[in-house]
């Protein structure tokens, strides 16, 4: 297994296989790479199956021992099974993060292919709200989600991201989640860095604080030091990378762009390796390199950096899921 200077050892890619999609979240920051395409749009420069499948080889030959397809949105490309059919081969945990708009007629046919779970986006379960905040419908996102459960892809994981506008849906989420079998719950820090929201930043340790205050038992996965909750029967994972030391001290994850470029870290477009054309030795080469030069805390590449306290002090509005004393 490669580790970089820092000592952390890669064993999760997470490989983006469009940058188009048919929703128009707000807060999307397209994996770091600037604004979404629409559906349709051009779509010569993403990875074939059979490139996608080259880079998963060489991961597994590296000690790489899981993959998550991501988009834009993966369920776009028409190929999605074709892809996953061939990744599991190299690597059996396949996993995937959809917006879950395209995922009911589908399920089945990816169970199929060899996909092991799926992370779908859902940030409220009021489909007004759902509506303005991702320019999509609810309702096929989440017969989605019950087709995916029925199927068998579980975990389901539905990812919510914590900024300001949509703290008081995320009891609602907690109790969605923990109303179902077979679903969990991820908070995900709105990472202001590549589009320009600062005011929509929510202190996490005040959104933690209020999960411990609300939880019967609390755990930490090896992946990012996340902490896990678990809030009225819901377990409730906080994704929290913005300016978190332990986060990044505890990163195993590389990522591709839909172009085949490898990248050290989710929050910078500074360090792309391209593998495109490479023999077998250079794309091992470029696996080596990316891996190797990786560093925390982003490297830098985001100058102002927000101080930790900076985004304190503001006013947090969750109401109790539960009141303690009763
Ligand atoms: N901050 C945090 N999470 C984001 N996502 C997209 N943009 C952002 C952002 N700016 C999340 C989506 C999806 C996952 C792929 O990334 O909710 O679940
Ligand atoms: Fe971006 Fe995902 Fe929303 Fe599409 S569904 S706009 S890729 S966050």
């Amino acid at each position: 297994m490669l580790a970089d200077a820092f000592g952390r050892e890669v064993t999760d890619i997470r490989i983006s296989v469009t940058k188009r999609c048919n929703f128009g979240c707000i807060y999307c920051h397209d994996e770091g790479l600037g604004p979404v395409a629409r559906p349709r749009a051009a779509h010569e420069d993403e990875m074939t199956p059979t490139e996608v499948e080259r880079l998963v080889v060489v991961a597994r030959e590296l000690g790489i021992r899981s993959v998550k397809f991501t988009g834009g949105e993966p369920l776009v490309r028409s190929d999605l099974e074709e892809i996953i059919d061939r990744t599991v081969r190299q690597i059996p945990d396949v996993s995937l993060t959809t917006n879950g708009s395209m995922l009911e007629k589908r399920a089945e046919a990816l169970r199929d292919a060899g996909l092991k779970r799926v992370n779908v986006s859902v940030d409220t379960t009021d489909p007004e709200e759902f509506r303005s905040i991702r320019k999509g419908s609810l309702a096929p996102v989440l017969r989605g989600i019950r087709e995916a459960l029925r199927v068998g892809l579980k975990p389901v994981k539905l990812n919510t991201v914590v900024f300001r506008r949509n703290l008081p849906n995320i009891p609602r989420m907690i109790d969605f989640v923990g109303s179902s079998d077979g679903l969990k719950l991820q908070l995900i820090q709105f990472m202001p860095e590549l589009i320009d929201h600062r005011s929509w930043v929510v202190d996490m340790q005040e959104v933690k604080d209020w999960l411990e205050q609300n939880s019967s038992h609390v755990y930490v996965r090896e992946m990012h030091h996340r902490h896990v909750y678990v809030v009225r029967g819901a377990e409730v994972e906080v994704v929290d990378p913005v300016y978190n030391r332990e986060f990044c001290s505890n990163c195993h994850r590389i990522r591709v762009t839909h172009r085949g470029e490898l990248k050290g870290c989710l929050n910078r477009n500074d360090d792309l390796v391209p593998t495109r054309g490479l023999d077998d030795d250079a794309l091992r080469g470029a696996f080596r390199t990316v891996i190797t030069t990786r560093v925390p805390f982003y490297g830098g590449f985001v100058r102002e950096f927000p101080a930790p306290s900076s985004a304190r002090g503001a006013p947090f509005e969750l109401p109790m899921v539960q009141d303690p004393s009763s």
